[in-house]
């Protein structure tokens, strides 16, 4: 029997990870269940500590302890350790190693609808957690152009430098002009309700280059990237294929088997 976790605060008890991995260690056949934990900051080494003593076969970490839990691990994947940010733990014995599959998981969803970034120019919305592990994944990936517009010019500024970006100011009207083939929304901002004067610069992009909008948040009624991109014709997926995708190559990690992101795709549906 296998039992995995997440570790994150109140918002553990709202993780879709649970459902989701647990049907699919049904689906494939390995004995087991993934718990949510709610951690409080200053237990978060005692419940990595936790980990080890309670056997826990691997763990995700989410918002808010993804760079949190860095210190407490016993190494770190290359990816993970560019990045900045943790969203998977694997266990070999005693030995805890952090690992990152957002950046992958994003790059999977953008060829899972035919995108390949290579080569391409991509502008990203965003200074936060997530935005570290898409710069990274489009620099990665071989991406000609990157560029990050952020509201904060120093976040913005000391962002584009750690991954090689281009920084351009959320107020700076050149970005209503700029060309990319690919729009990313990594800020937590995907509904008007949200802020009025985010949906109205979206609304002001022109971006005639445009092949795909990614918002990377996940269930938004009234999306406004969503109604940016089909007013224009432009292919829109939002956060449900990269969640899926991150959550396989997790599974992968712990258990070594492969599963099509398609079938973590249909749980995340069928909740
Ligand atoms: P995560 O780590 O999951 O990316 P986060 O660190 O809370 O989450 O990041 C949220 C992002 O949304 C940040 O880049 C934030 O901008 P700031 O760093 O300037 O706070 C961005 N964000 C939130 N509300 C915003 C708004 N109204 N307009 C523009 N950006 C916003």
């Amino acid at each position: 029997m296998k039992v995995f976790c997440i570790l994150s605060d109140h918002r553990a008890f709202k993780s879709w990870s649970p459902a989701v991995h647990t049907a699919v260690l049904a689906r494939v056949g390995i004995p087991g269940l993934y718990v949510p934990f709610c951690v409080a900051a200053d237990m978060l080494g005692d419940a990595v500590r936790g980990i080890r003593a309670l056997g826990i076969a691997g763990a995700n970490v989410t918002v808010p302890y993804k760079e949190a839990i860095i210190p407490f691990l016993d190494g770190l994947s290359p990816g993970a350790e560019s990045i900045g940010a943790v969203n998977t733990v694997v266990r070999s014995g005693d030995v805890l190693s952090g690992h990152n599959t957002d950046a992958d998981g994003f790059l999977e969803s953008l060829r899972l609808r035919g995108f390949e970034p290579r080569g391409t120019r991509a502008l990203v919305f965003g200074t936060g957690g997530a935005t570290r592990a898409v710069l990274y994944a489009l620099t990665d990936a071989g991406a000609a152009h990157v560029m990050v517009a952020g509201r904060d010019p120093q976040k913005t500024v000391s962002l584009a430098r750690r991954f090689g970006a281009l920084p351009v100011t959320m107020d700076d009207p050149a970005l209503r002009s700029l060309k990319a083939d690919l729009l990313v929304n990594t800020t937590s901002v995907s509904t008007r309700s949200e802020s009025i004067a985010m949906a109205d610069l979206v609304g002001d992009l022109s971006v005639e280059a445009c092949r795909l909008v990614v918002d990377i948040n996940y269930g938004r009624a009234d999306n406004f990237w969503q109604a940016f991109a089909e007013s224009r014709g432009i292919a829109f997926v939002d956060g449900g294929p990269m969640l899926a995708c991150q959550a396989r190559l997790s599974f992968a990690l712990w258990t070594g088997v492969e599963v099509d992101a398609a079938v973590f795709m249909s749980f995340l549906e069928d909740r």
